[in-house]
Order: C-alpha cells, then structure tokens, then sequence
C-alpha cells in the first residue's frame, strides 16, 4: 500500500513560520515522523511539498493513474481559496484526509472555509504534527476498507 502526503504552499517553512500556531517542528521532521509511522503499519510513504500551484494541481493530476491508495492533504492557504486544486481532488477516486497544524475554525474567519473539506472523508485539524499522524492511520484504514 502507498500514500501520498502533499503539503502545500509555505509549509517548507515550518519552524520559522509563527510557532504560537504551528509549534517549532519543522517539515523536515514531520516527513521523518511519516516515514517511521510508514515502517510500523507496513507502508510507503511519499511526501511532496510545493509553493506552485500550477505544480502542486499536476501533482494531484499524476497521482489519478498511479499507484497511489489514499491521499492526506494540507494544502495551506490553498485550502481556503483554491478551486484549482478543489477541481484537480475532484478528480480522483481515492480516499483524501485532509489535515492541519493549527485548529482552522478557532482561527480567522477567512480559516474557517475549506474548499477541500468537501472532498475529503474527513479533517483532522488542530494537533500540530500529530493531525499528520491521525491523518495517515485514518487514510491507510480507508485505503483498507477501499
Ligand atoms: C494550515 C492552516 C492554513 O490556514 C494556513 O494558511 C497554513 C497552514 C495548518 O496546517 O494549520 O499555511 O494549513
């Protein structure tokens, strides 16, 4: 079994982006957590990041007819904003998580839309690098039950 973990634009810069919201962790570390989570359930893990949308939407294009099981999502601010990226998800017929560090309804009110939210089977949002690690052991039951 394979999933994909794609982090969106500015999430690189995890660790120097305002630690109140997203702790001192960095992408670095997340992806590592990822990888050792992968090796307990008996799973690949691939991870991408991008700043480009137009790179990001071809990402989610190429995952449609490859062997990729389920998808866990953090696309950002994307999130709030992009119907590129809500078109490309459309697309797909795998199970798609969607997660974030920071609680995004206890945040701005232009947080508290996600566009990826209704293509997902669920959100996991609020518990730092943790939300990743639910997000992974809910996307590999999905992909299970698939
Ligand atoms: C985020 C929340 C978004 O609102 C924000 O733009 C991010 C990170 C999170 O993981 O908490 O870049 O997706």
């Amino acid at each position: 079994m394979k999933i994909l973990v794609m982090h969106g634009v500015n999430l690189d810069m995890l660790g120097m982006r305002d630690p109140t919201q997203y702790g001192t962790v960095t992408l670095k570390e997340i992806n590592q957590k990822l990888s050792e989570l992968g090796g307990e359930l008996g799973i690949e893990v691939e991870t991408f990041q991008s700043n480009h949308e137009g790179t990001f939407v071809e990402k989610i294009h190429e995952t449609h007819s490859s062997d990729v099981d389920a998808l866990v999502i953090n696309a950002g601010a994307w999130t709030h904003y992009s119907y590129a990226i809500h078109d490309a998800l459309a697309i797909l017929a795998i199970p798609i998580v969607e997660v974030h560090l920071s609680n995004i309804h206890a945040r701005e009110a232009f947080r508290h839309q996600s566009l990826v939210a209704p293509l997902a089977k669920g959100q996991i949002t609020g518990f730092g690098v943790s939300s990743y690690l639910l997000g992974l052991r809910a996307a590999f039951q999905l992909a299970h039950e698939a």
